[in-house]
């Protein structure tokens, strides 16, 4: 049979094939509620433009509402033959109240109705990616306050460097998510314009209010231009590419917390809650969560990468390419919810462990840095030679099997004559730490002061 939207310059229905690539109603279903508010904004605009009576609107508005309740409820009857949401919609809406519903889509195309349901959808995970991300750095920032004055090695290129504070490295997940939060805020408010209107390309000759149907939608205006409106994905695109970059950093904490919690480094002890053990090795505690959101960025970029690939080299306006769009989009935002929501979960319920953390930061001559800056300030060294005499105290620290606050005044003077015992106070962790006052650096006062910062933004 020929297509009911379309029919009169069809004389075969589709294929079979062609209906199993051109359907896309197993995946947009999720479009339905955003279809059907487009829609009542459309209609009411239409009526208030006297384009339609106001008994259609009334007929459209009940018939909307009740096809909303149906997929609500679970028993609308999707179809495959009527290929979309929009058409599955349209279809039911005209069995309901019969024909003022073929007026529901004077001065409008699928285009425009698809670009608006997508961007309210989009527009609404922004949000959800915001609150969910506020929930993360609460629980970081609990973290951070339990933990500030709490010693940790600090790494370079996975070797230890210096001393810091759990605390300071809890902060510094919490400012890069915070960055991540304001992209989502920042995209949300670019994409926020309406493309209702735009009906096909080219825009409509019936005296349709675009500004009415943008302001229902709780855009903030009607985008400018009509073929943009039906050919951007840009704002898709945009929200791919801060989820790629928040599940990125989700990536590197995930595997910070699988490095913390083997038994080579014992610095976390995971809850029982975010974590597995093993079908065969009885001892086993295996971190899950963490593996799973440090291998979920692979999703989130690879949905980005994709969606870029199909959006290169297409002409205006609208393509059948950008049907494409969706399933990548759904993938990563419930990807995304999932990582964030198990992030939250295992973070909050972490442990640190102080003594482990505390005997890692004090070995691996955590504290040359604070040697070679006492040179400086107290034997009136540069830098440069400071730093090759502690070089030559390592290596001798090393040789004898010891840390460097291990070495006797004498070891220290045969090196440089001018070291006395005062050297010792700025050899522990805790006054390397506590010496760290710049702003932005790891001493207990100044965490604490980004704490209280963070504290007061987050109220
Ligand atoms: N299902 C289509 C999509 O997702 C809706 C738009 C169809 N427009 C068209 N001219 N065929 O892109």
């Amino acid at each position: 049979s020929s297509n009911a939207m379309w029919g009169g310059r069809f004389a075969a229905g589709p294929d079979a094939i062609m209906e199993a690539i051109n359907a896309s109603i197993d995946f947009d279903q999720r479009l339905a509620a955003q279809d059907i508010q487009g829609s009542l904004a459309h209609a009411a605009m239409l009526a208030a433009q006297d384009i339609i009576t106001d008994a259609d609107e009334k007929a459209i508005r009940e018939g909307l509402l009740t096809v909303l309740s149906e997929i609500e409820a679970g028993d609308f009857p999707f179809s495959r033959a009527l290929e979309d949401i929009h058409m599955n919609v349209e279809a039911r809406l005209r069995d309901l109240i019969g024909a003022p519903a073929g007026r529901l889509h004077t001065a409008r195309s699928r285009n425009d109705q698809v670009a608006v349901d997508f961007r309210l959808w989009v527009r609404d995970q922004c949000d959800q990616a915001e609150a969910a991300l506020t929930a993360l750095i609460k629980v970081l920032v609990d973290q951070a306050e339990a933990g500030a004055d709490a010693v940790m090695p600090g790494f370079t290129h996975l070797q230890t460097a210096q001393p810091v504070t759990w605390g300071h490295h809890m902060m510094a997940y919490v400012e890069m998510l915070a960055r991540d939060r304001s992209r989502f805020v920042d995209a949300r408010a670019r994409m926020n314009e309406s493309p209702l209107g735009a009906a096909a390309l080219a825009g409509t000759g019936f005296p349709i209010d675009r500004d009415a149907t943008a302001k229902a939608l709780g855009f903030d205006r009607p985008m400018a231009n009509s073929l943009d409106a039906v050919a951007d994905r840009d704002f898709a695109l945009e929200f791919l590419s801060a989820s790629s970059i928040c599940a990125t950093h989700l990536s590197r904490l995930a595997e910070e917390i699988v490095i913390w919690s083997s038994a080579q480094f014992r610095f976390v002890t995971l809850s029982d809650r975010f974590s597995t053990g093993s079908s065969i090795m009885p001892q086993k505690k295996n971190p899950d969560a963490a593996e799973l959101i440090r291998a979920k960025v692979a999703r989130i970029t690879g949905a980005l990468v994709a969606l870029l690939t199909v959006m290169k080299g297409l002409p205006l306006t609208y393509s059948k390419d950008m049907q494409e769009d969706k399933e990548q989009v759904f993938d990563a935002a419930d990807t995304l919810m999932l990582a964030l929501a198990a992030m939250t979960g295992m973070i909050a319920d972490m442990e640190p462990r102080r003594d482990n953390l505390r005997a890692a930061a004090a070995s691996g001559f955590s504290t040359a840095t604070d040697l070679a800056d006492w040179l400086v300030r107290e034997a009136g060294l540069p830098f440069r030679d400071a730093h090759h005499v502690t070089g030559a105290l390592v290596k001798m620290a090393e040789d004898k099997g010891c840390d460097l606050p291990d070495l006797t005044l004498a070891d220290m003077q045969s090196v440089h004559g001018d070291i006395t015992e005062s050297v010792f106070d700025v050899l522990t962790v805790e006054a390397s730490v506590a010496s760290r006052q710049s702003y932005g650096g790891t001493a207990p006062d100044q965490v604490r002061a980004q704490i209280a910062r963070w504290r007061e933004a987050l109220a």
